[in-house]
């Protein structure tokens, strides 16, 4: 009996000192290929931008992509596909859409058309239903201005195989150049009826059409034309229904604008207010920005989530139009954001949409390190860290042995993210550029995702993001973190 206790001690004892929280850190190196992300998403090879047809269904989030697997430089477009069930594990299915006679395929969305509106499919087995935009480049070369047109195609085994319609194009060009990337929704109308809805981006504004049934469309009305920043062309436009802090319905209507971002570029711009009877009024004229980081672009969300996930989920394209055809990878060019919940919050009045790190992120963290305020060696190039922010300041700095930097910092009501000495960037003249944003709210917290060419930067979960991609020449080993930051956690990540 004696025994038995005195075993059981030990045995516990081994137990509590295994699971302790600040085990020694050494730095465990990757062996995948160089500057290829440990968590993200990326094609296996080949090039990728937009994520497109997001949708879930029947415990799987989808996520369609832009993609050429002939090249890692922008070419003819495919939609790539990849299913997760967790949002962290990444399975890559078979191409879903090749271009054909009628073009390339452009940026788009999926809906699931629960009632086979369409008739695509059956009552039993209703439709996937991909809404996209055809590009057709030879004509898009001449003097043409009709070469981009919306079609459709359906699935009817959950995204594996695809059809494209048969009387395609179900939205034809009016004679406007830039007119692609529909992201359709579906609303319940006054009298109970449903429509779907599409938001197109025209030149550098917004259309709005309506269909019973996904292939004739009529035009609702147009939004944008003399409000927000018209520095480049608007894309890939998404309008999401939120509820305010106080209760209040509101619609947000996410907007990518190219070039003409706040850091130059690529960027999103987003807009409140009312969508009604057609048409969507903004509350005001002011500018506000998604994310204040160079690298997150055409981000949208996931159609028909289960209502019980009561949340709004956002992926972006982890790049900018400025450098995207030449960053130093090999196989593959471009990963896309870690998922995010968008919700509204309010500053002193105003509203604002946050981005947060999706939950399913703490999935990934394996091992816990208590760090303090000296210099501490990073376990690996994935890593999160997560601080309270004391005095509304802070400095982070990450380092390697070749003298490479990389700043995170908030100063004098501005939010930064240098990454002017932080690796590679010979690339491009833009590239090694110090970004910074204004946040005249007190910064409490802050949370950062470090992987092998980026780093995402969520302050008060998600009310300030910075999102930046970086090539350091040999991985970040140590970080640097200022005295007004507490309760520190470090965390190595893993799938
Ligand atoms: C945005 C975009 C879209 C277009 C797609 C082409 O990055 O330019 O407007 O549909 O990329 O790949």
């Amino acid at each position: 009996m004696k025994l038995n206790n005195l075993l059981l001690s030990i045995l516990c004892i081994l137990l509590i000192s295994s699971c302790q929280s600040d085990p020694e850190i050494s730095f465990e190196s990757s062996s995948t290929e160089k500057f290829r992300p440990l968590y993200h998403f990326t094609p296996e090879s080949g090039w990728m931008n937009d994520p497109n047809g997001l949708i879930y269904l029947d415990g799987e989030y989808h996520l369609f992509y832009q993609h050429y697997p002939d090249g890692t430089v922008w070419g003819p477009m495919h939609w790539g596909h990849a299913v997760s069930t967790d949002l962290v594990n990444w399975e890559s299915l078979p191409i879903a859409l090749y271009p054909d006679s009628l073009g390339y395929i452009f940026s788009g969305s999926a809906v699931l058309d629960a009632e086979n509106s369409s008739g695509l499919g059956s009552a039993e087995n209703p439709p996937m239903v991909a809404i996209f935009t055809y590009h057709n480049a030879e004509e898009a070369n001449t003097s043409s201005d009709t070469f981009q047109n919306q079609a459709i195609a359906f699935s009817l085994d959950k995204g594996r195989t695809w059809e494209k319609y048969e009387g395609n194009p179900v939205l034809p060009n009016p004679g406007i150049r830039d007119f692609r990337d529909p992201k359709v929704s579906q609303i319940t109308n006054a009298d109970g009826t449903k429509s779907w809805i599409m938001t197109l981006a025209v030149l550098d504004h917004i259309n709005f059409y309506s269909s019973p049934d996904l292939k004739s469309w009529t035009l609702l009305s147009e939004f944008g034309k003399t409000i927000g920043a018209h520095g480049g062309v608007w894309e890939c436009p998404d309008l999401l229904p939120f509820k305010t802090p106080s209760g209040e319905d509101k619609w947000v209507l996410l907007v990518s604008i190219n070039p003409g971002g706040p850091q130059n570029g690529s960027a999103t711009q987003y807009f409140i207010g009312d969508f009604e009877n057609g048409g969507f009024t903004p509350d005001d004229t002011m500018i506000r920005w998604l994310d204040y980081g160079p690298d997150n672009y055409a981000g949208v969300t996931w159609s028909n989530l289960p209502s019980d996930q009561n949340r709004t989920l956002f992926i972006g394209w982890m790049s900018n139009w400025l450098y995207a055809n030449v960053v130093p990878t090999q196989a593959w060019r471009s990963a896309m954001t870690i998922p995010r919940e968008l919700s509204l919050f309010d500053i002193d009045g105003t509203l604002l949409l946050k981005s947060a790190p999706a939950k399913e992120m703490e999935k990934l963290r394996a091992v816990e390190f208590k760090v303090n305020t000296e210099t501490s060696a990073l376990p690996s190039e994935a890593v999160e860290i997560t601080a309270g922010v004391s005095d509304n300041s802070f400095l982070i700095t990450f380092s390697n042995e070749l003298g490479e930097k990389l700043l995170i910092s908030k100063e004098n009501g501005l939010v930064s993210i240098d990454r002017r000495n932080a690796g590679k960037s010979d690339f491009n003249p833009d590239f090694a550029a110090m970004h910074s944003a204004p946040m005249s709210w007190e910064a409490k917290d802050i949370r950062i995702f470090l992987d092998a060419s980026s780093i995402e930067l969520f302050i008060n979960d998600g009310e300030l993001a910075m999102t930046s991609i970086l090539f350091p020449t040999s991985p970040w080993k140590t970080v640097d973190l200022s005295e007004n930051l507490k309760s520190l956690k470090l965390y190595n990540l893993k799938k």
